[in-house]
């Protein structure tokens, strides 16, 4: 991403973050929304919520319009990687740097953390988007959110994620799974940016195909980084798909062909941007780390 790019993609950061902060307080039973606050306020990218801020701020909403929907985003993404890590799913030690939440909180509490997120959210959305945003879209924010978030979306990504391990898997279990437990969550942040934004149904349509492109290479990259990156870099423990026998890109085509596809997806997905017409050096910005990420790592 270029030095235009990543100071505003820093900015809204910055806002994401302070405003993450100030929505989950302290309060009693504070170990619960001291948990919440481990994995919610630890380093993470903050991906899926600037891409929500940049596209509807692109179209014109304000940040204010859009910054709740965005941490709603953050906080769903947050309670998927505290599930992700329990020992009955991957079984991961570290996350964002840091413990994973389980190993700080135990699982009781790290999987009431999850379902404490997940419900926040919603509220976060209905409590705090300005007035100025008619009901109709914030009705239909809702249900783009509900959709990712349930059977339609992660839940199945993850049931099928967790079933094909250790199996020999087709092409189209593999394009489900990608598509449900990844790029989904990324089709929610560009389409609830662009439903505040009140997007045409075209450019709406061109930012989802993005999306879909976008996530596909963002798994395939998590899928390589696993094997090639050492934990300072990814914050998390590598060679984790191959212990726990993971269908990925990786395991069934190998580490270069997986390096193509997903170059070859950052290509189409830059492609598309040329018909979203946002002019947005942001979602330029996001697709060339990863193509530049992908050309770096053997
Ligand atoms: C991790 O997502 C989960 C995947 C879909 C691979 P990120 O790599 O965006 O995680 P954070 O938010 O930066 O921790
Ligand atoms: C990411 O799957 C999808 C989620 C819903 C968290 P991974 O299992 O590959 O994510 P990491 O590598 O643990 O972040
Ligand atoms: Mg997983
Ligand atoms: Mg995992
Ligand atoms: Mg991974």
């Amino acid at each position: 991403m270029n030095d235009r790019a990543k100071l505003k993609f820093d900015i809204f950061k910055e806002l994401i973050d302070k405003y993450l902060d100030k929505f989950v307080p302290v309060i009693y039973p504070e170990k619960i929304y001291e948990s919440m606050r481990y994995s919610l306020l630890a380093e993470g990218k903050r991906l899926r919520p600037v891409l929500a801020m940049e596209i509807a701020t692109q179209l014109g909403a304000s940040q204010e319009e859009i910054l709740p929907a965005a941490c709603a985003i953050e906080m769903l993404h947050c309670q998927s990687l505290i599930h992700d890590d329990l020992p009955c799913m991957d079984n991961d030690d570290y996350r964002r740097g840091k413990l994973s939440n389980h190993k700080v909180y135990g699982e009781a509490i790290a999987t009431l953390a999850g379902d404490a997120l997940l419900s926040y959210a919603p509220r976060l959305i209905i409590e705090k988007t300005p007035q100025i945003v008619p009901s109709e879209v914030l009705l239909n924010v809702l249900r783009e959110f509900f959709i990712a978030a349930g059977v339609d979306g992660i839940v199945s990504g993850q049931v099928v994620d967790i079933e094909s391990e250790k199996k020999s898997i087709s092409k189209d279990t593999l394009t489900f799974l990608y598509e449900y437990k990844t790029a989904k969550l990324f089709k929610l942040a560009v389409r609830t940016g662009a439903i505040i934004g009140r997007a045409s149904e075209e450019r709406l349509r061109a930012l989802t195909m993005f999306a879909q492109y976008y996530g596909f290479a963002f798994q395939i990259y998590d899928d390589i980084l696993d094997v090639t990156s050492t934990i300072e870099e990814i914050g998390k423990t590598p060679g984790k798909d191959k212990e726990k026998g993971k269908s990925t890109y990786v395991s069934m085509f190998g580490i270069e062909q997986a390096k193509q596809q997903a170059l070859f997806l950052c290509n189409e997905a830059c492609t598309i941007l040329e018909d979203v017409k946002l002019n947005s050096l942001i979602l330029e910005g996001v697709v060339s780390d990863i193509s530049e990420g992908l050309k770096k790592c053997s």
